[in-house]
């Protein structure tokens, strides 16, 4: 990544969204950056899906309603983030270039008459998407408006692992740059078993129906193929833009939510990460699978600013219940996404859309227009938004440490494993939410990472673990650090296949044991295991899952109290060199983890918050002082201790606690006085007074409760 140098947004948080004008009569323009203003828009994304307008015949382009645009804009004070149209290719593309049409598993191509990327390995689509990302680069390098660009969208969705020819032809030329010989790809597929061996490479085929289950190495260098199709069409385009313009260039992740691509490696070809994050209806808890996603958004970023592309302000339109958020809610969650790092706080869309597909998708400017609790709810935001320009640039710094893999994630997915019902994202939100409840800031990590600077590191889901990464962990431990590992860790390795030394082997010095089998659970049972530590004795439900192990050092916290493996160890803890390493055998549920996880931050030496659950408060750390983001989830006035300075949103001063009323935010400046920070410090507007905040709550929080 890029060292991008001035934040997009100049000393300001950025708030907007994706705004496509081009689905309304041109009127409409003015009466929209007329409402931006009074929103407090000041950032947003144009021409994600315009390719069939930009150029409406192949080599014949229209720019005139572009320049109009933008001109627009950049007189309304609104800086733009200019998109790459390639992710909805015109119809006349797919007229000319049938044979780029991307191919499901199943041998479906995929037609025009929706949107979504065509084959990333061919030619011809590789080709047109470079040229128009050229030509819109090259028009608009120097137009004052564009301050960024935005390549593509949400590459690997709708368009993940293509089975064309072009991508048959593509994999064989990557196996053979990764493998060198067929005979290193035979022993690394282990293609003696079930007489798989390849002679030809021309034999080999992409992972598609066959009669029983593919060869699962196969199936996990697919998913590395499918990735690294998709960024290399991505880098294309980067470097096609590049050729014109150092403005920084994005596209837009969804962190947590895209399973082809490997974030890790896609932040590092882009200059500012971004990130498309929207609830999920049915989880109730939905607020904390956000936080999860923002962490692990300002991970990948390496702990730099990061912009919040597109949420929701109210429901989406794809999910099978699409529950729209109540009063409070939006606010609730843009805070918690800039509480983690977000410098801008962006929306998908600017204007809901009468047409297609997303004509139930909420937006800013909603169907109900300007007279609407969700409008209103908009223009206090941005006003928020507003009054916390001091916050761009500050951090957030943790101490504890996720690990998160998605190729371990690719793996384990692979069909044939011991129980359908492990499953790895399961794992990392339990983990992810005890450490929430306890009010601890997790940063997410990759397992090959130094992680020197934290003094806990959870491996939630670690099923593929390379032998290097196992030796970084056990360095880690011995160095001091403490480990808690989960079950099913380290079973194969970068090839699928079991470790040499059984499951778990390279963990075994540090963990002080030995993983003999596995003793799945059949549908609906559940066990119980005692939790001894420390004197206590507690009975926590261990369901799903367990596994046989064989002391060598560790000493037992928890044993099964029934069950196959009743009177044999569930958790155990284990000094290494320094540190201490935990090893918890069984998926215990978010209220089990609760005494383990105790413990672990007792060996840490870290202690979990006093703050009432339900009440996220993190802190961003800036140049000149610190912030405290509290965000009350619940439905009672809720107080954290220690909290004194400014209030950025209410106003005046705070402490030495801080009350959050029901539902609210509160960000305060640490330190003495409601002075702005020092020289060339903030610029942004002045707080709102309480007065205001609490006319706009009260259509908000009161309403609901009426
Ligand atoms: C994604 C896309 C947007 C829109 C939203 C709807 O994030 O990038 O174009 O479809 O989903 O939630």
């Amino acid at each position: 990544m890029a060292d991008t140098g001035t934040w997009p947004t100049g000393r300001t948080l950025g708030y907007g969204g994706d705004y496509n004008p081009e689905q309304w009569p041109r009127e409409t323009r003015d009466e929209d950056v007329r409402l931006m203003a009074e929103a407090g828009v000041n950032f947003v994304s144009v021409g994600i899906f315009s390719w069939a307008l930009l150029e409406p015949r192949e080599g014949e382009y229209d720019f005139a309603w572009m320049d109009e645009l933008l001109d627009l804009l950049h007189a309304a004070g609104i800086a733009v983030d200019l998109a790459t149209p390639t992710a909805a290719p015109p119809a006349w593309f797919y007229a000319t270039y049938p044979e780029a049409r991307v191919v499901t598993r199943d041998g479906v191509p995929l037609g025009p008459g929706s949107r979504g990327a065509c084959s990333p390995s061919h030619p011809a689509y590789r080709a047109a998407a470079r040229n128009i990302a050229s030509r819109i680069a090259e028009r608009y390098a120097d137009h004052p408006a564009v301050v960024m660009w935005h390549v593509h969208n949400e590459y690997g969705a709708p368009v993940g692992e293509d089975y064309s020819d072009a991508a048959v032809a593509a994999w064989r030329t990557w196996l053979a740059d990764r493998y060198g010989t067929l005979d290193a790809l035979n022993d690394a597929w282990g293609t003696r078993f079930w007489g798989q061996v390849y002679g030809e490479w021309e034999h080999v085929q992409a992972p598609g129906p066959t009669p029983a289950t593919v060869n699962q190495a196969q199936q996990l260098d697919y998913a590395r193929f499918t990735d690294h199709q998709l960024r290399a069409l991505f880098v294309a385009e980067r470097d096609a833009i590049r050729e014109h313009s150092d403005k920084p260039v994005t596209t837009n992740f969804m962190a947590n939510e895209c399973p082809t691509t490997d974030l890790w490696a896609w932040a590092r070809e882009v200059d500012v990460v971004s990130n498309d994050h929207y609830l999920t209806a049915a989880d109730p808890r939905g607020h904390v699978g956000l936080s999860l996603a923002a962490d692990l958004t300002r991970s990948v970023a390496g702990g730099r600013p990061w912009i919040l592309m597109e949420h929701s302000t109210s429901a989406v339109n794809w999910q099978g219940r699409n529950v729209a958020k109540r009063p409070g809610e939006m606010a609730r969650n843009s805070l918690a996404h800039v509480a983690r790092g977000a410098d801008v706080v962006g929306f998908f869309q600017w204007r809901a859309s009468r047409y297609g597909a997303e004509k139930f998708h909420s937006a800013m400017l909603p169907h109900a227009g300007t007279g609407s609790r969700v409008w209103q709810e908009v223009v206090s935001l941005g006003a928020d938004v507003g009054a916390l320009a001091e916050l761009q640039g500050s951090t957030v710094q943790a101490r504890v440490a996720l690990l998160w893999d998605t190729e371990s994630f690719w793996a384990q997915d692979l069909p044939w494993r011991p129980s359908d019902d492990l499953r790895h994202r399961e794992r990392t939100r339990a983990y992810y939410e005890r450490l929430w409840r306890d009010g601890m800031t997790v940063d997410f990590a990759h397992p090959t990472a130094d992680l020197s600077r934290y003094a806990l590191v959870v491996a939630p889901a670690s099923y593929l673990l390379t032998a290097d990464a196992a030796a970084n962990l056990t360095r880690y431990v011995a160095a001091g650090g403490t480990l808690v590992v989960s079950c099913f860790a380290a079973v194969v390795d970068e090839h699928d296949a079991v470790h040499p030394g059984g499951y778990g082997a390279p963990l075994r010095d540090v963990l002080g044991l030995r993983v003999e089998e596995f003793l799945p659970l059949r549908a609906g049972e559940s066990g119980t295991v005692t939790w001894t530590y420390d004197g206590a004795t507690t009975a926590l439900g261990a369901p799903v899952w367990a596994e046989d192990l064989a002391l060598d050092g560790a000493e037992v916290a928890a044993h099964h109290a029934d069950g196959r493996a009743a009177g044999g160890p569930a958790v155990t803890r284990h000094e290494h060199g320094d540190g201490v390493a935990w090893y918890v055998s069984v998926p215990l549920d978010v209220d089990g983890l609760a005494p383990v996880l105790a413990a672990a931050c007792a060996d840490a030496g870290i202690a979990p918050s006093d703050t009432a659950e339900d009440v996220e408060v993190v802190v961003r750390h800036g140049h000149d002082a610190d912030y405290v983001l509290a965000i009350n989830h619940t439905e009672a006035a809720a107080t954290v201790s220690g909290v004194e300075g400014t209030d950025l949103l209410h106003g005046g001063a705070v402490g030495p606690d801080l009350k959050v009323p029901a539902g609210d935010v509160a960000v305060v400046r640490m330190g003495p006085g409601p002075a702005a920070a020092g020289a060339g410090g903030p610029s942004g507007p002045e707080p709102r007074t309480t007065e205001s905040r609490r006319r706009a709550d009260a259509t908000t929080f009161d309403e609901e409760e009426r």
